[in-house]
């Protein structure tokens, strides 16, 4: 089945010069790049992300992080897309994600881990909604 997933490539990503390795995997696995924009967020755009998580103890720092710099933010499409991207993403958090993932060849962080993949065909139709509300 053909499904759309929205990716954050994260500002540490950015700021590490991975921009190029990490979409380079996803376009080596054969998913098509139908939107991307680099762009900066704010906390209100944040929140909105995360909205799941804005009650958790960790949130405040994720929040500050989030908005720390520069992002890309894309829409891949392909077949099973969204499993099969949280597959390339890895395990959340870097130190325990399986060598071979992006997280787990590229982060030692529960944090700073990226990117960021929907989890559920509604969280793809809200993020895609939030991210690229003319897609
Ligand atoms: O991104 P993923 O869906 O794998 O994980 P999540 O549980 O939905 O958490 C969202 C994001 O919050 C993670 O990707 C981390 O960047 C961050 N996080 C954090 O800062 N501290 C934690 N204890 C857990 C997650
Ligand atoms: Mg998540």
């Amino acid at each position: 089945m053909t499904q759309r997933t929205l990716v954050l490539i994260k500002p540490d990503a950015v700021r590490r010069g991975l921009v190029g390795e990490i979409l380079g995997r996803f376009e080596a696995k054969g998913l098509t790049i139908v939107a991307l924009e680099h762009r900066a967020i704010d906390a209100e755009m944040a929140d909105a992300h995360y909205a799941e998580h804005v009650e958790q103890p960790w949130y405040p720092p994720l929040r500050e992080f989030a908005v720390s710099g520069p992002l890309v933010s894309l829409v891949l499409e392909g077949d099973e897309a969204i499993a099969v991207v949280r597959l390339l993403n890895g395990k959340t958090d870097g130190r325990a994600a399986d060598p071979g993932t992006i997280r787990g060849d590229l982060s030692l962080s529960n944090r700073e881990n990226l990117v960021h993949a929907s989890d559920s065909e509604e969280s793809s139709a809200r993020e895609i909604a939030l991210w690229f509300p003319s897609l």
